[in-house]
């Protein structure tokens, strides 16, 4: 669609190879236009199942269906060359059991042509990851602040600050490191503990609000845009794409009730008699 000579498309095991040598460099994409502008720029893409906030306006990740998911993952696929695309399992569709993580997992991967997905979960999900590692499905695990798990955590806040959340998290990230997923995400991570666990660990963490030390980092594309109203500590705005909009709005509103746009140069005249 948007390639006019081929690229070859990062695999899980180039993401891996980077711990030590640089940070991974990753955001979120829902749709084909935004994963064509940030595909040269990325080592991957995470559908995530933040697109239930940001897309469709819900309060929370906990509504959006795999089907949904898979159809932005197909076009996230479409619309990117080089980068990884992994799929993020939304709330419902990997917690019953280890045989209902791998349909969907599976189903992902068949339908969509993305090689990973991710699941929120710590030594909770272990086995599961086990499971899916097993049967040729990379798996990305997700530690720290868990958004599916909003009604449990009693909100959005920062986790592994108390001793207590600090042991658990640092076993979260062992259990999902020895059950083979090639990667976490830490979320909303105390800098200290993010540290701890990155440098303790094998594989690769990304980290979102838990600091620079992380060996990667990943953004809600929106919200680094400025087309999200997010006003989390850890998000820096890079563009004001938001405000672009409204100007852009206003313009176009002022134009058409004015008669000044269409212009002559949009407007089609007859076809020349020949
Ligand atoms: O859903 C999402 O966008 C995520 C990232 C923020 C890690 O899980």
């Amino acid at each position: 669609m948007y390639a006019d000579n081929q690229i070859r498309r990062n695999t899980v095991r180039d993401i891996t190879k980077l711990k030590g040598v640089r940070p991974v460099v990753s955001l979120t994409a829902y749709t084909a236009p935004m994963a064509a502008g940030l595909d040269p720029h990325v080592d991957f893409l995470l559908v995530g199942d933040s697109l239930a906030m940001v897309l469709y306006g819900m309060e929370s990740t906990i509504g959006v269906s795999l089907n949904t998911m898979i159809e932005h993952t197909k076009a996230v696929m479409r619309g990117s060359q080089k980068a990884l695309v992994i799929l993020d399992m939304p709330f419902g569709s990997f917690e019953q059991s280890k045989e209902q993580a791998f349909k969907n997992a599976s189903r992902v991967l068949r339908e969509t042509g993305c090689a990973a997905v991710k699941l929120e979960g710590g030594a909770a999900m272990a086995e599961t990851i086990e499971f899916l590692v097993k049967r040729n499905i990379p798996v990305m695990a997700h530690i720290g602040l868990r958004p599916q798990a909003v009604h449990v955590m009693g909100g959005y806040r920062t986790q592994g600050r108390s001793d207590d959340e600090r042991t658990h998290m640092i076993e979260d990230a062992y259990a999902v490191q020895k059950a083979g997923a090639f990667s976490v995400v830490l979320e909303g991570v105390a800098e200290p503990l993010a540290v701890e666990i990155t440098e303790k660990l094998d594989i690769i963490t990304i980290g979102i609000g838990a600091s620079a030390q992380c060996d990667g980092q990943i953004l809600v594309v929106e919200d680094m845009l400025g087309y999200f109203p997010s006003n989390a500590k850890f998000v820096k705005r890079y563009a004001e794409v938001g405000k672009a909009i409204d100007s852009a709005a206003k313009q176009y509103a002022d134009e058409v009730k004015t008669r000044d746009f269409p212009a002559k140069e949009h407007t089609y005249g007859l076809k020349p008699k020949s």
